[in-house]
């Protein structure tokens, strides 16, 4: 991760050997690189991270793309809304559904492999489908502690009461 760090000051990040990546934008505090996860993870050696920290999308609820239309906009970034896990588009069918969980299994499951044993893996969603314990099981994650928190003033005040999880996990 250091070494991530360092070489993606500057506009190119290209740090992984083997990897091509480029920064969409970068600070002298790091870089953020807009890819596609289930593809981009699985190209990455053994062992790249120290730790996983991650929002997952909310499957057939939100557009990302229209949401943070404004980010997309003034920092110019590619729409990638083709690459979408889970899109609003495609609904909440069981069908829908099942091709989120089979996603995310892949995602975790990649993730899994570039982390050393033991590693956390942080995960905040609210998961009211109760996918999570399955996705957890199938891409090796043990479920460590479960923080409940209160969230009713993210982009304004919420009409009702909102809780998310934060799942704190690491690789089994
Ligand atoms: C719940 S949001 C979290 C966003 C951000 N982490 C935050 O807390 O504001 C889920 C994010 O996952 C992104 N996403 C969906 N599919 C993806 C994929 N295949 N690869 C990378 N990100 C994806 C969505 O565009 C969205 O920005």
């Amino acid at each position: 991760m250091e070494e991530l760090g360092r070489k993606s000051r500057g506009a190119a990040w290209t740090g992984i050997p083997g990897v091509k990546l480029s920064a969409a934008y970068s600070t002298d505090l790091g870089a953020l690189a807009l890819v596609d996860c289930l593809a981009v993870l699985a190209q990455l050696p053994d062992e790249t991270f120290d730790l996983v920290i991650t929002s997952p999308p909310y499957p057939g609820l939100i557009d990302y793309h229209e949401q943070h239309r404004y980010s997309y906009e003034l920092l110019g970034l590619q729409d990638r809304r083709a690459d979408e896990i889970g899109p609003a588009s495609r609904g909440q069918s069981r069908q829908a559904v099942r091709a989120y969980v089979e996603d995310m299994i892949a995602v975790f499951a990649n993730a899994h492999q570039q982390l050393a044993a033991g590693a956390p893996v942080i995960i905040v969603v609210n998961d009211s489908k109760e996918l999570y314990p399955e996705i957890l099981e199938q891409s090796g994650l043990r479920l460590e502690e479960r923080l409940t928190r209160h969230v009713n003033r993210r982009t304004g005040r919420r009409a009702g009461e909102f809780f998310e999880d934060v799942l704190v996990c690491v690789t089994a």
